[in-house]
Order: structure tokens, then C-alpha cells, then sequence
């Protein structure tokens, strides 16, 4: 599966230079292989209550990540890599709570007919362990292991990833079926060029920072693999849970 195949292509001992990394990590590439995943094919023809209940789990992804921003933006050194965290973490909380990603995620689950006031409880406890995991990692671990984690990690993978899940999503007949009563406000923001484009942000500050200081790169990478393991497990428990594969 291309999946595993990339993710034991990526081995640290390998990344001798910065070229090598973004080689490594080059979101065209990531585009790809979620395309071609197996489980993420799931979301086409998955029901509606397992979508409600594989998306829900999404939210405490949300929460942990926002609040992990924070985290980061505390361990960055001032200079550029700082201002862009503190902006893009400005963007994931909006200018007033109801423009909150996280809000933005729970408008769309409850379109799609979850519970309101169940948001708050997760069903699956391995995966709040992972989120405190990377939480914890977050904390004790060095800067450019935290820029890997959660600045690569999340702000360039999920984004690559969401957009594979939104291609399969829109094929499933349950969400054709209500499309135009399901709140897209949060999968518009995510899938679309600004995304992208912050993507690209992200990884030329971090090109930046690494020109100064070569010894970076090391944990930078190791924060990466981890991210991303960390991150196919999440939602492979969730599409092994409801025996999408
Ligand atoms: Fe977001």
C-alpha cells in the first residue's frame, strides 16, 4: 500500500540535507500517496452515522492542534517563524469564537445530523492518548522537534490529507444526497489555494531557519515521522473501528 510504503520510506538516517527532506516530504508527493490510500476510499460509501461518527473524533484533533500552536509559538525564537505561528494560530481560533476552527468543525458535524450536546465526548479513548502524546512531545521535546510535530506535521500533512478526504467524501450518495443542507464552511477553508499556500509558507520559513542553524534538521525530521505516524494512526483506528477495511 502506498501508505506504508512511504511511511517506511521516510527514515531519518536518510535525510543527510535540507533538499533531501522536502524531497522527502514534497506535498505533491503526500498528495499522491492519499490519493491512492485504500482506507481513505472508505469515505465514498461509508453510511452517514459512521461518517458522523469517524468526523466527530476529528474534532479533539482540532482542539489539541490549536492549543499546541500555542505551545509552539512560546518555544519559537522571535524572528518570522514566530510571527507566521502566532498568525496562523490567529486563524484557527477566528476573531471571535464562532469563527473558531473548531467551531467551524462542529457547525458540519452537526449539519450532518451529530448530536449537540454530545460534542464534547470522545468514543474513542486511543486516540485522545495519541493527541496527549503529541501534546507531551510538544512540551519536552526540543524547538525543531515541535516544528515537525505540529508545524510540518499538521499544518502541511492534514491539509494535504483533508483535501484527499473531501475528493472521496463528495463521492459518498449519503452526503450527495443532503449536500446542500451540510455546513462545507470548514472543509472550504481547508481544501481550497489559501491552504496551500500556507503550506508553501510554512516550509520556506522552516527552509529559512535551517539555513542558520544546519542542526535543526535532525529533530525537525524526527518530529515529522513522528506526525505523521502519530496521524495515520488516528484515523486508522477510527476506519479499523467501524470495519471500513
Ligand atoms: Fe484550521
Amino acid at each position: 500500500m502506498p501508505n506504508v510504503q512511504m511511511t517506511k520510506s521516510i527514515n531519518v538516517s536518510d535525510i543527510k540535507s535540507r533538499q533531501i527532506f522536502w524531497d522527502l516530504t514534497d506535498a505533491s508527493k503526500l498528495q499522491a500517496e492519499y490519493d491512492a490510500d485504500d482506507k481513505l476510499s472508505y469515505l465514498e460509501t461509508a453510511s452517514l452515522d459512521v461518517l458522523i461518527k469517524i468526523f466527530h473524533e476529528y474534532r479533539f484533533f482540532i482542539k489539541y492542534f490549536i492549543s499546541d500552536l500555542g505551545i509552539l509559538m512560546f518555544k519559537a525564537p522571535f524572528g518570522q517563524f514566530k510571527c507566521m505561528i502566532a498568525e496562523i494560530a490567529v486563524d484557527e481560533l477566528g476573531k471571535t469564537p464562532d469563527r473558531t476552527h473548531l467551531k467551524l468543525w462542529d457547525d458540519f458535524l452537526i449539519s450532518l445530523g451529530d448530536n449537540p450536546k454530545s460534542l464534547e465526548q470522545s468514543r474513542h479513548p486511543e486516540n485522545i492518548a495519541l493527541l496527549e502524546d503529541l501534546r507531551r512531545l510538544m512540551l519536552e521535546e526540543s524547538f525543531f522537534y515541535g516544528v515537525g510535530l505540529r508545524g510540518m506535521g499538521a499544518e502541511c500533512l492534514c491539509q494535504v490529507y483533508l483535501s484527499s478526504a473531501y475528493k472521496r467524501l463528495l463521492k459518498n450518495p449519503n452526503i450527495q444526497a443532503m449536500k446542500d443542507n451540510i455546513n462545507w464552511v470548514f472543509w472550504d477553508i481547508h481544501t481550497g489555494e489559501e491552504d496551500i499556500e500556507h503550506g508553501e509558507l510554512v516550509r520556506n520559513s522552516i527552509d529559512d531557519m535551517l539555513q542558520v542553524d544546519e542542526s535543526g534538521l535532525r529533530p525537525l525530521a524526527e518530529g515529522y515521522i513522528r506526525a505523521k505516524e502519530n496521524w495515520e494512526e488516528f484515523w486508522s483506528n477510527l476506519y479499523d473501528t467501524y470495519n471500513l477495511t
